[in-house]
């Protein structure tokens, strides 16, 4: 089933920083490669309630605020421990400037 969830406008996304949102009662960050933009889960699964948008990002990786656990952030796979799991990853679709992901799929 799919659930596609307005996430904001494109134009409002830098393509250096993770973008933070809440959508659907999930913390999601959307990170932008020009008119491309990925959406993967925003909580660590390490331990829960840390917001890995905070952490470092660089290149398509981000890099977890806490103990450090890498993600691509295309694909959604943990690089590293402590970290075991990848991160959930969202359909994502661009319709007149507004981003939209699909918070089922
Ligand atoms: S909370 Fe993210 S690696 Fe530990």
């Amino acid at each position: 089933m799919s659930n596609w969830q307005r996430a904001g406008a494109l134009d409002d996304i830098q393509e250096e920083a993770p973008h933070a949102v809440e959508i659907g009662g999930k913390a999601i960050a959307l990170y932008r490669f020009g008119d491309e933009v990925c959406a993967v889960g925003d909580t660590c699964p390490h331990q829960g309630d840390v917001k890995l948008s905070e952490g470092y990002f660089e290149g398509d990786t981000i890099e977890c605020p806490m103990h450090q656990s890498c993600f691509n952030v295309r694909t959604g796979k943990v690089l590293g421990p402590p970290a075991r799991d990848d991160l959930p990853v969202y359909p994502v679709r661009i319709e007149d400037g507004q981003v939209l992901v699909d918070t089922e799929g």
